[in-house]
């Protein structure tokens, strides 16, 4: 039997409604409007379309944007002189830096300069450290769009085999971390494999709730996944253009083969990119409220 197909596009659009009417209620009761500052260094081609799709989409929920677009080669002292403006800056409530970011410049430096409260793509030591303790603070973007995608499917997760493939600190560590607290969605048993794990099959097959951030395209097969298996394929991978020039996206599932196999899927494009980007919006809303100290 073919897999319940679990698409991230229409829980986006679910959530923005919701973050629609907070926004709308945030202007009309305390006259404020959530403001997300993004910082892109240099013109990485995927880093500029993933930075305008986060312009656009605050646009559309009405936040209001803040783009900033630096020299590949501005150097550090000057890149976090601006942070520490938009860090002091009342205006701003969420503060982004898209990666990767120049080798000259030291990722760890800047994002240690972002303040915690403005941190809304998780990626502070503080956060980090929240989210290992299961206190409140900003977590990652896709670990929380995954979270929100598995809680509105109903995905039994309590005590649930849960095997993530892929360690970044974006998302499989935090996601690790955050699927193993005492909360709804979550409370299960997670294994994280990556690239030195000797025999990956053998706990892909184990696994109730399969997770692949690997960047690899189509690398988890159908022989991999037990039949009633819950897939989730967070890699976006492009294997080529189109003969209009659009890029052509696949994911690190073999989403034919495995769809086969897997009692649910997420599919890419539109499963969890979507969640990614609209947990900014919500982290960015919650920001602007955490100003307020509402
Ligand atoms: N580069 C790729 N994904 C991300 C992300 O979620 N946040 C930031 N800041 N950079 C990225």
């Amino acid at each position: 039997m073919s897999a319940r197909i679990i698409s991230g596009t229409e829980t986006a659009k679910q959530i923005s409604e919701e973050l629609k009417n907070e926004v709308a209620e945030l202007k009309a009761t305390r006259n404020i409007v959530p403001g997300l500052a993004t910082v892109i260094v240099g013109c990485d081609g995927p880093s500029l379309t993933y930075v305008g799709n986060k312009v656009t989409m605050c646009e559309k929920l009405n936040m209001r944007p803040e783009r900033h677009d630096l020299p590949a080669d501005i150097s550090e002292k000057e890149l976090l002189a601006l942070i520490a403006c938009l860090n002091a800056d009342p205006a701003v409530h969420g503060l982004l830096v898209q990666l990767p970011l120049p080798k000259h410049i030291c990722e760890t430096r800047v994002l240690m300069a972002i303040s915690p409260l403005k941190d809304v793509d998780g990626l502070h030591p503080v956060n980090v450290g929240k989210v290992m303790i299961g206190e409140d603070g900003f977590l990652p973007c896709t670990p929380a769009g995954i979270h929100e995608l598995l809680l509105r499917a109903e995905v039994a997760m309590e005590g649930a085999e849960v095997v993530v493939v892929g360690r970044s600190n974006i998302v499989g560590k935090p996601l690790a971390s955050l699927l193993m607290q005492k909360r709804p969605g979550a409370n299960a048993t997670v294994t994280i494999c990556h690239s030195q794990t000797r025999d990956l099959k053998q706990h892909t097959l184990r696994a109730d709730v399969l997770i692949a951030a690997i960047g690899r395209p189509r690398c988890i097969t159908a022989d991999m996944v037990r039949e009633g298996t819950v897939v989730i394929d967070v890699g976006t991978n492009e294997v080529g253009k189109t003969a209009e020039g659009k890029r052509i996206l696949v994911g690190d599932v073999d989403f034919e083969a495995v769809k086969e196999k897997a009692a649910v899927i997420t599919p890419v494009p539109g499963g969890v990119g979507p969640m990614t980007i609209i947990m900014l919006m919500k982290n960015t809303l919650k920001a602007a409220k955490l100003a307020l100290g509402a």
